[in-house]
């Protein structure tokens, strides 16, 4: 049906239901067709020539923004909670405090830096950061089509929008849910807006934001698109579901999270550092 499919990087544990709910959707139409993903490690590359890539929140950390003692500070933080992050031994509900702390320790740390909103645009210039490889049919074909693209992260908004506008890609159709930065009227940064999403809230994010989802009440089919488990909460706002096709990419501790992708996720993606599945499947759906 789809032959790239069939391609090394594509696990399937249901290749029969993946095949079902493609008919489904195909049937019913590209006009009820939105797009939901997460950003980081899923839209960006997880790594480029050996070297990883940088989340959002590792733009600023790395940037000039950023004094040497707190850009050690967090890097401190990365190498302590990451690991915990993709940790399969430990549960979701030993794993969540220690998320809100990684997230509060980091947005804490940052305020106290005094950032300027103009410095982020640089930050993001002078960054490694990459989109995956075919990032621009991904976008332009949605854009073109009026699919409704949200991308639902819990890294920065600001970084986020800096990203995707200096790669010509943040078209109209596109909606971001993130932590966004609250700035001072000499443009300083001095908290972060409302509740903090970090990777295990997406699920009440997306019903916070029942506003929004609101909108996309007549798009009943669901492409979702993540890289870690907590992703696959971000659709629970979205009323009247009548499919969803749930693609993850497997970026790191492969073996070990294998068999939990599969049992949740649709299609997983093994070391793929592209867009191709999903533009193959959006190729297929519209
Ligand atoms: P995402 O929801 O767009 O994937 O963003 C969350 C990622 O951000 C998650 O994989 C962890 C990462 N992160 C950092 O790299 N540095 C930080 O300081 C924090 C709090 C999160
Ligand atoms: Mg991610």
């Amino acid at each position: 049906m789809i032959p790239e499919l069939s391609n090394g990087s594509v696990l399937m544990k249901d290749p029969q239901r993946v095949q079902e709910v493609l008919q489904s959707m195909l049937k019913a139409g590209s006009n009820t067709l939105q797009v939901i993903s997460d950003f980081d490690m899923t839209l960006t590359r997880f790594s480029y020539n050996g070297k990883r890539c940088p989340t959002c929140h590792n733009i600023l950390d790395n940037s000039k923004a950023i004094s040497n003692e707190c850009r050690l500070k967090l890097d401190h933080l990365l190498e302590t909670y990451y690991p915990i992050e993709i940790d399969t031994s430990r549960s979701v509900e030993e794993k969540l405090p220690l998320m809100v702390e990684w997230w509060t320790k980091a947005h804490d740390l940052l305020v106290e830096q005094k950032i300027k909103k103009d410095e982020l645009a640089q930050a993001v210039r002078e960054s490694d950061a990459m989109l995956r490889e075919g990032y621009e049919p991904f976008f332009d074909r949605l854009h073109e089509q009026s699919i409704p693209l949200l991308i639902f992260s819990a890294g920065i908004g600001d970084i986020l929008e800096e990203v995707i506008r200096q790669a010509n890609v943040f078209h109209p159709n596109v909606k971001v849910i993130s932590n966004y930065m609250d700035f001072d009227e000499s443009g300083m940064l001095r908290a972060f807006k409302g509740e903090l999403i970090h990777i295990y809230n997406k699920r009440e994010g997306a019903l916070l934001n029942t506003g929004h989802f609101k909108e996309l009440r007549s798009k009943p089919n669901v492409l979702l698109m993540g890289d870690s488990l907590g992703d696959l909460d971000m659709a629970d706002g979205v009323q009247d579901m009548k499919n969803i096709l749930k693609i993850g990419y497997l970026n790191d501790k492969v073996e070990e999270r294998k068999k939990s992708y599969l049992d949740s996720y649709d299609i997983v993606l093994v070391n793929d550092e592209s867009l191709e599945i999903p533009n193959a499947v959006l190729h297929y759906l519209t």
